[in-house]
């Protein structure tokens, strides 16, 4: 028996990286899948490469009329919506005395309203529909504590912790369970970007401080998107049916060294 069977989901940030590696394991268990995106093309290609399960839908989670369109576009497309997973993001480092507003805004915008406001859109036709749903929110180890150049990335994924213990304890009265995943470091794109922003900070040849932090993982590897897929198919599913409002590390024991 396949675990989402007859189940749709709309997963932010879905063309490449994690939110890919869930698209492609929610259709593997049997749910039709939109990847919303703001990387169109890339979106389509994705959905392309699953097939039939799959959509592609335009969104830009850090414009509120965008993520209403996207949501009412998957929602139409899918009919209706049974499970939302938030994992759109953007990355920035930077010390103290060099955070930009224009930096700290744009991560705030889509990192923390995006969370919110694509909850709260998903979550309305939810409740209208009556059928319950579940909401699974990407936060980071980087949201358990700060780290020097990354202050607002930190910060952002400390909102999204917090973000989801506040909508978990509101929406399950209407038997939506919201939790979220705190992975350590995952390889890939995501961490080509963010390498590159510790070798000009840091001053260390690029691809160094992605080695580094792969070899301090208790495990003794970086993650991949595929290690995370488990917990995501689980708190999508029937057997999460009890848990409300909480944030799961999956890092091969990076939080806990
Ligand atoms: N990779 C890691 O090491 C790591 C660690 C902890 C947490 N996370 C979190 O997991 C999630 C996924 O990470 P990833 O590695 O797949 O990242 P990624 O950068 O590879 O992918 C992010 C996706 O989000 C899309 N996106 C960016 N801005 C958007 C916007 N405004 N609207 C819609 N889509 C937008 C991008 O086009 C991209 O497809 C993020 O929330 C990230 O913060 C990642």
């Amino acid at each position: 028996m396949r675990r989402l069977e007859g189940k749709t989901a709309l997963i932010t940030g879905a063309a490449r990286g994690i939110g890919l590696a869930f698209a492609e394991a929610y259709a593997r268990e049997g749910a039709r899948v939109a990847l919303a995106d703001i990387d169109r093309d890339r979106a389509e290609a994705a959905a392309a490469g699953i097939g039939a399960a799959a959509i592609a839908v335009t969104m830009d989670v850090g414009d509120r009329a965008s993520i209403e369109a996207g949501v009412a576009d998957a929602e139409a497309r899918l009919g209706g919506l049974d499970i939302l997973v938030n994992s759109a993001a953007l990355f920035d480092a930077a010390p103290i005395v060099e955070i930009t507003p224009e930096s700290c805004e744009r991560l705030f915008r889509v990192n923390v309203h995006g969370v919110l406001f694509t909850m709260q859109a998903v979550a309305r036709g939810m409740i209208a529909r009556g059928r319950g749903g579940r909401i699974v929110n990407m936060a980071s180890q980087a949201g358990r504590r700060g780290e020097p150049l990354v202050a607002v990335y930190c910060a952002t994924k400390a909102a999204v912790i917090s973000l989801t213990q506040s909508a978990g304890l509101d929406l399950i009265r209407h038997r939506i369970n919201v939790n979220a995943i705190a992975p350590g470091v995952v390889d890939g794109e995501h961490w080509d970007g963010v390498d590159a922003l510790f070798a000009k900070w840091e001053g260390r040849p690029p691809g160094e401080k992605k080695k580094l932090v792969g070899e301090a993982v208790p495990y003794g590897r970086m993650g991949t998107a595929r290690d995370l897929v488990g917990m995501a198919i689980f708190l999508a599913g029937p057997e999460s049916d009890y848990v409300v409002a909480q944030t799961y590390n999956v890092d091969g024991g990076n939080w806990m060294s």
